[in-house]
Parts: C-alpha cells; sequence; structure tokens
C-alpha cells in the first residue's frame, strides 16, 4: 500500500462538487486516511508549491490556492501515486481523458480542480504539510 495527496481546490469546493469528486475517488479503490477543509493564506499556498516558485504561473498559482477554502484528502492504495493521476487526468481539463475529475471538473490549466502528488516522495511530504501521522492511523 502506498499514500498520496489529493487536495480540492478552491474553485471546485466553490461549485460544489467536493461530493462528486470524493465518490469517485472512492470508487477508484482509495481508501480514505484523513480528511480537511480549510483555508491557507498565501505564504502557506507558496511553501507548499515551493518546487514551482521559477514557473512564471507561481505567483498566481499561490493567489488561486488561497482565494478560498480547500479540501486536502490523504489517500491509501496500492501505486497510489500513478493510480491517482489517472483518475485527476492531465493538468489541462480540455487534454484530459473523458471521464477524468479534471475533465469533469476543471475550467483551465491553472484552474483545474484537484491536486495529486507526483511521487511518492512529494506525497509524504504534503501529507505532513496538512495532517499528523497520529491521525492517519
Ligand atoms: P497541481 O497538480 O496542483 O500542481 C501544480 C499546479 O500548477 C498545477 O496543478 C496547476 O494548477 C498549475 N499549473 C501547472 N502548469 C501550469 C501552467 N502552464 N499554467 C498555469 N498553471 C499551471
Amino acid at each position: 500500500m502506498s499514500k498520496t495527496l489529493a487536495i480540492i481546490k478552491p474553485d471546485a469546493v466553490e461549485k460544489n462538487a467536493a461530493g462528486a469528486i470524493i465518490e469517485k475517488i472512492q470508487s477508484a479503490g482509495f481508501k480514505i486516511l484523513g480528511l480537511r477543509m480549510l483555508k491557507i493564506d498565501r505564504s502557506q499556498a507558496g511553501v507548499f508549491y515551493e518546487v514551482h516558485k521559477e514557473r512564471p504561473f507561481y505567483n498566481d498559482l499561490c493567489d488561486y490556492m488561497s482565494g478560498g477554502k480547500i479540501i486536502p484528502i490523504a489517500l491509501e492504495k496500492d501505486n497510489a501515486v500513478d493510480d491517482f493521476r489517472k483518475v485527476i487526468g492531465n493538468t489541462d481539463p480540455e487534454q484530459a481523458e473523458v471521464g477524468t475529475i479534471r475533465k469533469l471538473f476543471g475550467t483551465s490549466k491553472a484552474v483545474n480542480a484537484i491536486h495529486g502528488s507526483d511521487s511518492d516522495e512529494n506525497a509524504a511530504k504534503e501529507i505532513v504539510f496538512f495532517f499528523n501521522a497520529s491521525e492517519l492511523v
């Protein structure tokens, strides 16, 4: 079993899509280990997305992720990182496969409804950003 971090992003929370997204995640065989709803401030968003700090979209990304409530979800499944990336689809909703979460609920490459960790190493870092280990057992 391995873990990944999902974040239902502000656009999807705002459009009341969280329930439908969680249903898709569970139907795909992921176990929810932890789930919260919160608003992060801009500096927290900056730390979370530090790996992207040299990218041209970094400032807009931090504004967007701190602009409304988000729902981080710690997930468990075998091959969790790769399997979850298949469930969410391409970063750009227009390029995402039919039936994926980003195809269904995303708006643009920047405003794309959901985050998924891109490696086991980043999943571990991202999960501790939002959850205490003791909450997940
Ligand atoms: P996420 O999976 O949260 O990881 C980094 C985020 O940066 C990504 O989803 C998008 O929301 C955003 N992003 C990635 N590439 C671009 C881009 N080319 N233009 C704007 N935003 C982007």
